[in-house]
């Protein structure tokens, strides 16, 4: 059964109900945190959640905080009815989904948590201030359920590494999970956004994940930082219709200096016909002058 709450003593309650238990017994209690309007991408958080822990909940809430214009805060999409639908489906046990008085009560956040650095970097130019809203409600999130484990998708790889950040930072003994993108057939990161695109602008949008695939193929080739980097430049560059914002690769926690060799991450971000697209995906650099040929194929 899938119960839905809405205010904290709601919450309280049912979180105290799904989880009796003894501390050593208790059932584990996964959150995936979501602003609604579920697709694929959610159906694996939530996939996740429940393989790894007996009670799933997921959070609904689009968050005013987060959002740098109010005419895209306005227009966002709210199928309440579809997303607690799909949550039935999937075998979510708790829906917490608080109006915005109850996630801020007394009106705006008096008292936020700021980002860092990190912020103003890549998704940041664009986005002035959404980290600091997105950590901000994502406390507010794990400091409300208490869950034991949360889920994010990797296709936001910036927010997921701000998140554990913030979690080693404040020492919460909540476990952030990262989860592979979901991809439609075709290559293309599922995005909600993907619908505003003609069928050539999704074609234009493939290039993304094919630059990324081509630079994994120069990591596994043996390129250097600098050749990978070029192996996925070169693909957009041949893409007159994708404008690229950014192209980096950076260690897996995006700090900018990046090691000679070992796992790194390659980010992107591009406009196609006037909408916005992210992707990124995991490299492993080889060390300069080792056979990158897999030991079994040698
Ligand atoms: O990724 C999202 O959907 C949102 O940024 C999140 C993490 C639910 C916070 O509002």
């Amino acid at each position: 059964m899938t119960e839905v709450v809405r205010t904290r003593d709601e919450l309280a309650q049912a979180r105290s109900r799904l989880l009796a238990g003894t501390d050593e017994d208790r059932p584990k209690l996964g959150l995936v945190p979501t602003m609604g309007a579920l697709h694929a991408g959610h159906a694996t958080l939530i996939e996740a959640a429940r393989s790894e822990c007996q009670v799933a909940a997921v959070s609904i809430f689009v968050n005013p905080m987060q959002f740098s214009q109010e005419s895209d805060l306005a227009r966002y999409p709210r199928p309440f009815e579809d997303d607690l639908a799909r949550c039935v489906e999937l075998g979510v046990d708790l829906i917490w989904a608080p109006d915005v008085d109850v996630m801020y009560p007394g009106g705006p956040a008096q008292v936020w948590v700021t980002a860092g650095a990190l912020a103003n970097q890549l998704e940041g130019p664009s986005r002035p201030g959404h980290f600091d809203g997105v950590l901000t409600v994502v406390t507010k999130l794990l400091t409300t359920v208490r869950p034991d484990r949360a889920y994010f998708g990797e296709k936001d790889y910036q927010q997921l590494t701000l998140i554990r950040r913030m979690v080693a930072d404040f020492g919460g003994d909540v476990l952030i999970r990262g989860v592979p993108t979901v991809r439609d057939a075709d290559g293309l990161a599922l995005s909600s956004r993907n619908v505003f695109l003609s069928v050539n602008g999704r074609r234009a949008a493939l290039n993304l994940g094919a630059a990324l695939r081509k630079a994994r193929f120069a990591a596994s080739s043996g390129g250097t930082a600098a050749e990978v980097l070029s192996a996925a430049g070169t693909v957009l560059a041949g893409a007159p219709d994708v404008q690229v914002e950014y192209l980096e690769l950076r260690d897996p926690d995006l700090s900018p200096t990046l090691p000679a060799h070992g796992p790194a991450r390659l980010l992107v971000a591009a406009t196609v016909e006037g909408v916005r697209l992210i992707d990124n995906t995991a490299v492993e650099l080889t060390p300069a002058g080792s056979d990158p040929t897999p030991a079994e194929s040698r």
